[in-house]
């Protein structure tokens, strides 16, 4: 029986003004997963890094994301799952969607690509669903389709590719963990109109500055008047990080997915790395342990090799 190596890619969700509806993937970090059909029926996870994530198929994402799609298949079809996490669980750049969109991206390559990309969203939103308390697709859609998606609606299902320019992200992990139930429970429930109205100017803003290669209109679409003044109180030296990359000449950012992370767009390789130095700056000044990543987006989405 063969066996594949499947890696899947971190994403942003939510690109500043978008919750919930837009995300993109990124070239790095990669999840590794080792997959392959098995006799013995239903799922066999084995954790290959220090995590100690649960094994059991219902607790993990990846776990619930191959069982609803088991129930789709033949009694008695098998899978066996090893995963090495390289994003880290509560890093807010798609740790669990990536999990979760790689097994099924996997599982679909070991049975012929016998489901559509829309089937993998669906079944992958169970592990979401396990992870967050909410399905929602702004990690696994673009994880699994590559670069950006727009999710108009996920029941029914409505996924939209977006075309962009080329873009250099730069993204730092400050080592604190925010729970993702946590990051969503604090949410006013309520938005005024005029807040209402803001947004959804930035959103159509983004989407066609995205697809017009509008780098000008990407950067004053980068705008959050509703998510960010509540989630940025999380995350230590969020304004002055926004700020200071902003001077460096970023398009633009934010709170990637319900953070802990901050990512930065521009338009040049250079202007990413100079947003990296300043981010660096702030958290060694604030003393907090951060990680960084100056990486592209990722338009092929996860990918599967045969070993
Ligand atoms: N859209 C989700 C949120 C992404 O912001 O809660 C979580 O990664």
């Amino acid at each position: 029986m063969s066996s594949i190596k499947i890696y899947a890619p971190a994403t942003v969700a939510n690109v500043v003004c978008g919750f919930d509806i837009i995300g993109f993937a990124l070239q790095d970090p990669n999840d590794e997963m080792y997959m392959r059909l098995s006799d013995k029926p239903g799922v066999t996870i084995r954790n290959l890094d220090d995590y100690n994530l649960p094994t059991e198929p219902e607790k993990n994402v990846a776990g619930a994301a191959l069982l609803a799609m088991l129930e789709q298949l033949p009694p008695g079809t098998g899978f066996e799952v090893e995963i090495r996490k390289n994003i880290k669980p509560g890093s807010g750049i798609g740790s669990s969607a990536a999990s979760a969109a790689g097994a099924v991206v996997g599982a679909n390559a070991l049975l012929d690509n016998k489901f559509s990309r829309e089937d993998l969203v669906r079944f992958a939103m169970f592990g979401e669903k396990v992870a967050s308390g909410v399905k929602h697709a702004d990690n696994i859609a673009p994880c699994i389709y590559g670069g950006f998606t727009l999710i108009r609606s996920i029941f029914p299902l409505d996924i939209i590719p977006l075309q962009a320019p080329p873009l250099h992200v730069t993204v730092v992990h400050p080592q604190i963990e925010v729970r993702t139930s946590d990051a969503r429970s604090i949410l006013k429930q309520k938005v005024l109109l005029k807040d209402a109205i803001r947004q959804w100017g930035n959103i159509a803003g983004l989407v066609a500055g995205l697809t017009k290669g509008d780098y000008a209109l990407i950067g004053r679409s980068l705008e959050d008047v509703i998510i960010e003044p509540v989630r940025s109180i999380l995350i230590p030296g969020f304004d002055e990080v926004k700020q200071k990359c902003a001077e460096a000449g970023a398009l633009g950012g934010g709170i990637s997915g319900s953070g802990p992370s901050v990512f930065m767009l521009s338009e040049s390789q250079s202007t990413a790395k100079q947003v990296e130095k300043v981010m660096a700056e702030v958290y060694t000044r604030i003393g907090i342990d951060f990680h960084t990543y100056v990486t592209t987006v990722n338009n092929g989405g996860a990918r599967v090799e045969l070993v």
